[in-house]
């Protein structure tokens, strides 16, 4: 196994025109510049999700998503703030799961069309994650007016996110690091 932390991102909406695809590939260039993190960009829209199964009982329907998380030291969520809330087709995807996210971190990254760049939608999915078994970290990213910050080609105008995004990965890298040592060296009933 690689000694690189593993941390895909997974893009929280299937919304025709999403802002949030910019932000998630910004920073899927951000963190192929690092040496020390291997990462995997999951989208929402590409999970044919079925109307009448849900949840674990399909989750080895996935076997990419499902290998990714087994693998994983840690989970990038971009989620874009709908009602203060996340949209529920990143619920449905991170449902499939469970056992497989047990003492692994997760960050977070916010997207909003207003100025408080997704802050709700973190807070609301903090109690989420926590029953998943992830860890989460305190230094978000958040995409405030995101529909100013890029242009039409996807390319960032505001070369100050990368600084945010170089602190936000790494408190991710350290939790990520921290949590791998625990896995492999402190018992639970929840991995070996
Ligand atoms: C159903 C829905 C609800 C939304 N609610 C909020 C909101 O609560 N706060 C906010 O700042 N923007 C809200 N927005 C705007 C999104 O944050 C905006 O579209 C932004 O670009 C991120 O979402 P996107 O990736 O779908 O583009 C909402 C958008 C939709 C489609």
């Amino acid at each position: 196994m690689s000694n690189a932390l593993f941390l895909p991102i997974i893009l929280g909406t299937p919304r025709k025109d999403r802002k949030s695809e910019n932000v998630a590939r910004w920073l899927l260039s951000q963190i192929e510049a690092r040496d020390e993190i291997e990462t995997q960009l999951f989208d929402v829209r590409d999970f044919d999700l079925p109307r009448d199964h849900y949840g674990t009982e399909i989750g080895a329907n996935f076997p990419e998503w499902r290998d990714a998380i087994i693998r994983a030291d840690g989970l990038i969520i971009v989620a874009p703030e709908y009602n203060h809330a996340y949209p529920g087709t990143l619920k449905s995807v991170l449902d499939l799961l469970l056992k497989e996210y047990i003492h692994k971190a997760v960050g977070f990254v916010g997207v909003s069309a207003q100025v408080w760049g997704g802050t709700r939608v973190i807070e609301a999915m903090v109690p989420m994650v926590r029953e998943l078994g992830l860890i989460a970290t305190f230094t978000d990213l958040n995409f405030p007016r995101v529909h100013t910050l890029f242009d039409d080609d996807g390319e960032m105008l505001d070369r100050e996110f990368d600084k945010r995004a170089a602190a936000f990965l790494d408190e991710l890298i350290w939790m990520s690091k921290t949590l791998r040592w625990g896995r492999e060296n402190v018992s639970s009933k929840y991995h070996k």
